[in-house]
């Protein structure tokens, strides 16, 4: 009997957890066997605040994935996320003694690119793929058997803070898991919703969260860019709580049914006031002039994120957007008119199994990161670092 390839993936996000056990298919087809949400307190940003009501919210999401699934994982691929996250290009040569690509030339190549310097504090998340080079000619997809005699390769190394990832490791294990591998949450949001031909042509891409905004680009078929926005969906309703004087959970109310981006609104609504029991009554725009103020933060730093790439003329794709923060009333044709590219909410692609739930923007990072599994493969504890590194280039090819 063959053993399935069954992964269990967990995204701990500002505002809930989600778990997802399903089966990673070679072709990058995902079976999705179990996925449940819970909601979380405890979490700023995308950051561990709170280690026990974290744990405790990744312990009732694990379950009721595993137990929908049948299954008792407890080896996590795990998303990381917060604006603490950067990546570093690294590249790096070697020589081919013996004539021909092997695939240990490409794990010496793709190890001593890995090798950047990182300051103190920092520590390497993931290293992703750019491109490979055979004797100076860039772009070749599989080099194993290649006639040669130097080989370059081009690597990103996401980075991120050493306490911020012990957090995120010590709340996972708290909740009986072991976090066997990590991805970047904006890196697995787009690969669980991104065609390839989008990633070819040039794609932005936005996970707008709880507490975080994923920015990612894509062109050339490989990643050129990965940052986090520390806003999110939760920035508009702490906004509106304060502003208008009620309390969280009415200002989240009120923003899922009033809050539009690019929308004149007349007309007034009543709010209970945070102390007692008194109704005011205010202006519709009000509530939106608070909103378009967020808005207008958040936008201004996407958009320094999204300057320090070099476009000749914007991304042909477009810019697809993720997560619960995406779904905004008016902020897709805002987005549209402000940059003058195409905008479309994307969701999940590349299922089977339970996949209606898993199908919604919510769902794309903890998608993607069942997803990416296969890809970086899982490391167990006795497997070296650099075996893993070869487990990823071969996954990369076959
Ligand atoms: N229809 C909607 N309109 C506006 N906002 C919405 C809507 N639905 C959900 N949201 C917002 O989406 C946010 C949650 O999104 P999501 O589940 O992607 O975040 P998260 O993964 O928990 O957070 P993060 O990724 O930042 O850590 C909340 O702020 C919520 O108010
Ligand atoms: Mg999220």
């Amino acid at each position: 009997m063959t053993k399935r390839p069954l992964v269990l993936a967990v995204d701990v996000g500002t505002t809930k957890v989600s778990a997802l056990v399903g089966e990673a298919q070679t072709d990058g087809e995902l079976t999705v066997l179990g996925v449940a949400a819970s909601p979380v307190v405890g979490m700023r940003r995308g950051l561990v605040f709170e280690v026990e009501r974290v744990a405790m919210a990744i312990r009732d999401a694990v379950n009721r994935a595993n137990s929908m699934a049948g299954t008792d994982l407890t080896q996590a691929v795990v998303a990381v996320n917060g604006d603490h996250l950067a990546i570093e290009a690294g590249q790096a040569g070697v020589h081919l003694k013996s004539g021909t690509v092997s695939p240990e030339d490409v794990e010496r190549a793709t190890r001593k690119a890995a090798q950047v310097t990182l300051p103190a504090g920092r520590e390497t998340v993931q290293v992703i793929r750019r491109g490979l080079a055979v004797d100076g000619f860039r772009g070749v997809v599989d080099p194993v058997g290649m006639v040669a005699h130097q080989m370059d390769a081009e690597v990103f190394v996401v980075t991120g803070l050493t306490t911020v990832i012990r957090n995120l490791r010590r709340v996972v294990s708290m909740a009986g898991l072991n976090a066997a591998l990590l991805i970047p949450a904006p890196q697995a949001s787009a690969d669980a919703v991104l065609a390839d031909d989008e990633k070819q042509v040039g794609v932005v891409h936005l996970d707008v969260g709880g507490g975080t905004t994923g920015v990612t680009v894509y062109r050339g078929g490989h990643l050129q860019y990965l940052g986090v926005v520390p806003i999110g969906g939760e920035s508009i309703t702490s906004d509106l709580s304060v502003g208008l004087g009620v309390v969280t959970t009415q200002a989240e109310r009120l923003k899922l049914e009033y809050a539009a981006v690019g929308v004149e609104r007349e007309g007034t609504l009543e709010v209970r006031a945070v102390s007692g029991q008194s109704v005011k009554v205010i202006p519709v725009k009000e509530l939106q002039e608070i909103v378009a103020a967020r808005v207008d933060e958040w936008v201004g730093l996407v958009e320094s994120h999204l300057s320090r790439i070099e476009w000749a003329k914007g991304p042909a794709a477009g810019v697809v957007m993720t997560g619960g923060g995406a779904l905004l009333k008016g902020l897709r044709s805002f987005l549209e008119s402000r940059w003058g590219w195409p905008v479309r909410l994307g969701a999940p692609i590349g299922l089977g199994g339970l996949s209606d739930l898993s199908r919604s923007p919510g769902y794309a990072v903890v998608v993607g990161v069942a997803r990416d599994s296969r890809m970086y493969g899982l490391r167990s504890e006795t497997e070296s670092v650099w075996k893993r590194m070869v487990q990823m280039w071969l996954a990369l090819w076959n």
